[in-house]
């Protein structure tokens, strides 16, 4: 299944069996946020370990965007209110 997941408010598309962090990097996303100290949250590890691909799903709690499979029309923002768009 592909769609469109809402980041930051705009429409990003995603191709079937993509993540999160997938779509948004193909789209030249490559900061997803940032730590209340500054540190610019992003993909790291890739398996859901190092926390650092962090995202909030509006409506739900933070989840690793490495490990979330995209859906059409999921919303989701960037912690900290730092990303590329
Ligand atoms: S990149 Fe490490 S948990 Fe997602």
């Amino acid at each position: 299944m592909s769609g469109t997941i809402i980041w930051n408010g705009k429409s990003i598309p995603f191709e079937s069996g993509e993540t999160v962090a997938q779509a948004l990097m193909r789209v030249g996303v490559l900061r997803f946020g940032a730590t209340g100290s500054g540190q610019q949250l992003g993909l790291f590890c890739g398996i859901g370990q190092c926390q650092s691909c962090l995202v909030e799903i509006i409506g739900g709690s933070p989840r690793e965007a490495c490990l979330t499979p995209c859906r059409d029309g999921l919303a989701l923002r960037p912690i900290g209110g730092v990303c590329d768009v």
